[in-house]
Formats: C-alpha cells, structure tokens, sequence
C-alpha cells in the first residue's frame, strides 16, 4: 500500500459542547530532544508560577505550548514521504482512524507522518484527556504521545475547522482518483500466458470460426486465436485487465468483442451479445500476474496492501469483509475447505481476538497475525494456504467454475472444443468430474445389473491426461508449475 497519502478525514458530527484541538504524535516521532527541553522549560515556568502564586507567567506558558503545538502541527502536516524513520505505520493510523470515526465527538481529523490532529465537540461526560486515553488504549500498541496537546476552540472555530478538513477530504479524493485512473489506464499489465500454444492448438482456430476466451486477461491466449483469422468475444470481471487486451488487441478491429461480467453467467451474457453457438470457449481460470503483483489489489502477503482480493473491484465482499465479519466457525470452514489449512480452527480463533482489538484491514496484518500461529516451516510463506482460500471465497471461484462447466456446452457447436486451464487441485478435481460426466457413454452403479446409457454423454475428451507445461516453459515462467489443461469435444 502506498502510505504516501496522508490520511484526512471529516466526520458529520456537530458542534454541540465546548471544542477542542487535540494534538497527538507518534511516541519517538517529535525530536526527543525538543520534547524534553519542551517538558523541562513548561516544568520551570509551572514551578515559577506557583512560587508567585500562579501569577505573572500565564503570557510565556501560553507562548511555549503554542511553539510546541507548532512544532507538533509541522510534523503532523509534513508529507510522509521525508521522513522514513518515522513513518507512522498506515495500519496503525488506520486503526486510530477507525476508532475516531467511530466516536460521535469528532469532528474530524487528519492522519500524516507521525501524528493527528483532531477537532472534538464534547457534548458532558468524559473530558478530553480521558478520551484521548481512551482511544490510544484501544490499540493494539500503545503508540501515541500522552497527553497530546490540547487547544480550547470556539464553536465558530471548530465549525471554520470542519469545513476545512472537508474540503481537503474531498479535493485529496478527487486527486487520488484520478491519479488511480490515470495510472490504471496507463499501468503496463504483465501477464505471461501459460500453456498459450497448447491451448490454442487443440482449439483448433481458424478464419470464420468464433471463440469465446472467458478469461480474458491481458489477451495473451485470445492473441493467437486471432491471429489465425477468428473472432473472439473476451470476457473478464476485471476493468484493467479488460483495458489491457483492448490496448493490445486493438490491431484486430472488429474480430474482437470485450465483455465485462462474470464466466458465471456466460450464457446471458453471450445471449446479450446475440451469440448462439461458438466454435470453441477457452477458460485460464484463476489470477493474472498484474492482479498478485499490484500491492493495492491486496491478493499478496508478500507487500503490504488493504486486504481486499476482489477481481472485479465493483463486487460487493472483500477478504476485509470476510475476515472481519463472517462467524469464526465459518471462518475456519473457508480457510480448510478452499486452502487446506491444518491449523484453520487455530487461524480464525486468532484472527476473530485480533480483529476484536481493532478491524485486520491490511494483507500485512493478517499475514502476520497468521505468521504468529504458524512458524515459517520450509519455503512457503504460512500464509500461503489461508491466502488462497480467501482468495477462493472472495470471488467465489469454485461457484463460477461449476457454472461454467454446467452451461458452456451448451453455447458449444457440434465439433466444439472446451479448453480449461486450471492451478490448483480443488479447480481440476472439479473441471476432471465435469468431464468424467459429459464423455462417459454409460454408467454403472454396483445396484444395476448392467451399466446404463448415461443421459448427460455429450462429448469425446481430447486430453485423456491433463497437458502440463513443458520443462522450457516452467524454466521461463515458474507461475506455471500447477498449470494442467484440460479439453473435451462436444458430438
Ligand atoms: C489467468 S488470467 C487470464 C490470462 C489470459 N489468458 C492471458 O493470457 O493474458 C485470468 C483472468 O480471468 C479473470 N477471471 C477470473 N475469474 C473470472 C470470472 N469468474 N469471470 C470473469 N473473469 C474472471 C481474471 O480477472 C483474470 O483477468
């Protein structure tokens, strides 16, 4: 995740009580020196003022606290980026920013290298110092400088203060987004294909002849179909991988469709499209390179990005939502199940304690909550596993092989081809039965007396055994190493 973006909030909450100004700063963020030689001139002039009976120094304690609360707002606005050493984590202001947001006091708040500032309203009950207390305990770490420090604000101050940030909100959002888009249109999508040749051969292309790719990726298979004269509709869920193949393939004009949606739904789609019958459908099912490699597409636990793994940005369930909301038991199903996860029941028992503290929203939190149950044991990073299987149930992969394995025959022409790439075992145990089932001409149970004409017979299997990539292609491309198609051919 990028923590350059300073983060700045404001929150609907009203004036209603007196206001404040709060100040708090990472512990070790403000020069040591400065804070002590601060401590110690405001400990004199305290010491002054109560030997005079607290008189005659109000003017120069009020004149230190506001060059302290200077000092203090420098570092707090300062980019994060010139000061590494004291990079305030962007988990860690996240969590105070969640625990901000959710206190009906605020006013709002930003979040920068090393500190926050705050406006509060408080409408009775608790003082300032207490709740400040209060939401640094909360934490995970007790990181921020206690006491902060801590203006009184008028009401029409608080309120010039809210606008404010925001305003700045706004503006800091509107310039992410179009940097994100700027970046995203023009972000170069690396992607090595695999099996590409393979695949492609057995699909049998041709001039006049119509495919659909349901993976359509950065278009590396869909390429060669249409180098050899065919049409082909391409169908992803993700916006920049459809973006890619339409700048890559855009040399073959007309002879190529982009379709945004899910393969799930492949037969309503090409319906919509008005396609009938194609000549074959090719399916590389799983992630591209540019989806694992993007740090803020949050499907590694390798680099540090918001825990998110959805392939269509638009769905409504991130690995964020799974991992703080689903029930531990159900947790611990989805880490077993899609992941093969010993430790499951031991993973989400932890995971549900963690995110009672505060909400997992980063890949490196929930890496490292795993790491703390798991010891690295081998080459595989322990996270490995549960990865996967959020992966898996994020986007409910297994749900979309099964409905395209269901209904992709049917768009099949007599003599039709079906191509599936798959990389883990789950995947091609599924699309191996699936194919079991449509090519068997009989079956047989041990309760009948003879084997039974099979009503679902629908095809001939090319590949009697998966095709693996060969050692040349593995050598290129390790990405590759699971990688087995599979092909069938409808009657
Ligand atoms: C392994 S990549 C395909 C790479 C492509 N064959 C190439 O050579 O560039 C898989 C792509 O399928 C997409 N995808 C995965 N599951 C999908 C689904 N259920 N519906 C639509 N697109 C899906 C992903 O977004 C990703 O772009």
């Amino acid at each position: 995740m990028s923590a350059e973006l300073p983060i700045c909030c404001a929150t609907g909450a009203a004036v209603g009580g007196p206001c404040y100004r709060v100040l708090l700063w990472e512990q070790g963020a403000l020069p040591p020196e400065a804070w002590a030689a601060w401590q110690q001139q405001r400990g004199e002039l305290l010491a002054a003022m109560r030997d005079a009976g607290i008189r005659g120094a109000r003017g120069r304690l009020a004149a230190l606290e506001s060059e302290l609360r200077e000092l203090a707002a420098r570092l707090i606005a300062s980019p994060l980026t010139t000061q590494p050493c004291r990079r305030l984590s962007y988990a860690r202001a996240e969590a105070l920013a969640q625990r901000l947001s959710d206190s009906p006091e605020v006013l709002g708040y930003r979040l920068s290298a090393g500190g926050a500032e705050i406006f509060l309203s408080l409408g009775g009950g608790e003082g300032v110092a207490a709740l400040c207390e209060r939401w640094c305990a909360d934490g995970a770490e007790p990181a921020w400088q206690l006491p902060g420090l801590v203006e009184s604000l008028s009401p029409q101050a608080a309120l010039a203060a809210q606008a404010a940030l925001s305003a700045e909100s706004a503006r800091k959002r509107a310039e992410a987004a179009a940097e994100q888009s700027a970046a995203a249109q023009t972000a170069p999508f690396h992607h090595v294909t695999v099996l590409r040749r393979e695949a492609v051969e057995l699909l049998q292309p041709a001039e006049g002849k119509v495919f659909v790719d349901a993976t359509l990726g950065g278009g590396g298979h869909s390429e060669l179909l249409l180098q050899a004269g065919a049409s082909v509709w391409g169908i992803d869920q993700d916006p920049a991988a459809r973006r890619a193949a339409a700048r890559r393939l855009a040399p073959y004009g007309e002879r190529l469709h982009i379709v945004a949606g899910n393969f799930r739904d492949i037969a309503a789609l090409m319906r919509a499209e008005g396609v009938e019958r194609v000549d074959g459908l090719l399916a590389d099912i799983g992630i591209s390179s540019p989806q694992v490699d993007c740090a803020e597409r949050g499907f590694s636990f390798l680099q540090d990005g918001p825990l998110d793994m959805r392939m269509n940005p638009a769905a409504e369930r991130s690995a964020a939502t799974l991992v703080n909301e689903l029930p531990e038991d159900e947790l611990a199903d989805i880490l077993w199940q899609y992941g093969e996860e010993k430790a499951s029941r031991a993973l989400a028992r932890r995971i549900v304690a963690a995110r009672a503290q505060s909400p997992i929203t980063t890949t490196g939190q929930l890496a490292a909550l795993i790491a703390e149950v798991l010891p690295r044991k081998g080459r595989n990073h322990p996270a490995t596993r549960s990865f996967q299987a959020l992966r898996i149930a994020v986007n409910d992969e297994l749900g979309a092989l099964d409905a395209l394995l269901r209904d992709g025959l049917s768009l099949l022409k007599s003599g039709g081809r079906m191509a599936i790439i798959t990389f883990h075992s789950l995947e091609d145990r599924a699309v191996k039965r699936a194919f079991e089932r449509l090519t068997r001409p009989e079956i047989d149970r041990p309760e009948w007396p003879a084997p039974r004409p099979n009503p679902e017979y629908a095809a001939r299997l090319i590949t009697r055994k998966p095709l693996t990539p060969t050692a040349d292609e593995l050598a290129a491309n390790p990405r590759a190493r699971s990688a087995k198609l599979r092909v069938i051919e409808k009657h």
